[in-house]
Parts: C-alpha cells; structure tokens; sequence
C-alpha cells in the first residue's frame, strides 16, 4: 500500500508548543510527516539554521513518524521530490487565511497534484507565534508553557551570550 506522506513546512524560529500540536495531530493522519524547515529564508533568525535543526530532532524524537528535513527553493519541488501528497499548515486566525489562501492556490497551480491540508491550531494557541514568543521573550515575559522547555532553555543561553558581549 502506498505510504501518505505530508511536510509541514516553515521557518521555525523557533519551534512553539503550537507547531507541535499540529505536528502531533498531523501525525495521527499521515503515515509520515517531515517537518521541512525552509533554509534561505529571508528573516534573519534568532536560532541559526543548525540550531533550530538540532532543536526540532530533539523536540519530536519520541514520534517515530516524524522526520526533520531541510529545503531550498520551491516547496512543492521540495514535496515532490519526497513524494509528498500533501502540504499541512496551521491556521490560527482569520487574518493567517489570506495569506495561507495564496500560498495554497499557488502551490496548487504549480503542482496539481499536492494537496494543501490546512488543520485549525489548537485553542490554546490560537494566539501564538514565534514572532511574539521572541518578543516577549526578549522584554522579559514569561514565555513557559508557549514552547517546550528545550527551547526556553536555548532562549536563556542566547540571552546570556547576548548580555556577556
Ligand atoms: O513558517 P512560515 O515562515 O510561515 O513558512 C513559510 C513557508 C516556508 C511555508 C513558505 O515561505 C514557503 O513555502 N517557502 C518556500 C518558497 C516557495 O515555495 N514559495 C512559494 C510559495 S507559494
């Protein structure tokens, strides 16, 4: 029988307890999820690209059918070249809609045959990003329970080294 594959696809600076649910979710539909982490983003990132790597393998080590992986260029050339049927993204809001609209009638023109498979983020984090997680990080909020423990701790080191220089 033919495995269905799917990528989670995104920046992941840095991973949220919301990627997560939606990783664990996706997990439950899908034979294999890789977590594709896009390399040549434009955004300069708080965690360098090895960093968020080695973060994500330890965050998902205990699911068995997840795997981290690392793309370039085009998604959907990404997808195909894993033999992906699917693309899953997280909506949390009304506002995530157009711009997941666009990318998903896009990515629909340039490879038919990929499905976008969109899942509504958890209640819990329907508010969450990584944006406003290093944001409020960065003026001193509490951010536990947002992301896992990992991550906070790797804040903390970034924060450190920051101050030390
Ligand atoms: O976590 P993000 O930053 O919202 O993820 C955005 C991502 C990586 C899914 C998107 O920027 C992407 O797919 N980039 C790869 C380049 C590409 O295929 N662009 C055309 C998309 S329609």
């Amino acid at each position: 029988m033919r495995m269905r594959r799917a990528i989670y696809p995104g920046s992941f600076d840095p991973i949220t307890n919301g990627h997560l649910d939606i990783i664990e979710r996706s997990s439950k539909l899908f034979d294999e999820v890789i977590i594709g982490v896009l390399v040549n983003s434009q955004k300069t990132p708080l965690f360098n690209f090895d960093e968020r790597i080695e973060i994500i393998r330890a965050v998902v080590a205990d699911w068995p059918q997840v795997r981290v992986d690392t793309f370039n260029g085009l998604l959907v050339n990404y997808a195909q070249s894993q033999q992906a049927d699917c693309i899953v993204r997280g909506i949390r809001a009304v506002s995530d809609y157009e711009y997941e609209l666009q990318m998903a009638l896009m990515n629909r023109r340039l490879a038919p045959n990929i499905e976008t498979v969109f899942m509504m983020a958890a209640e819990d984090y329907s508010y969450l990003s990584s944006r406003l997680v290093k944001e409020v990080f960065m003026l001193n909020g509490s951010i536990t329970g947002l992301v896992p423990s990992l991550v906070e701790e790797k804040m903390k080191e970034k924060l450190q080294a920051k101050k030390n220089t």
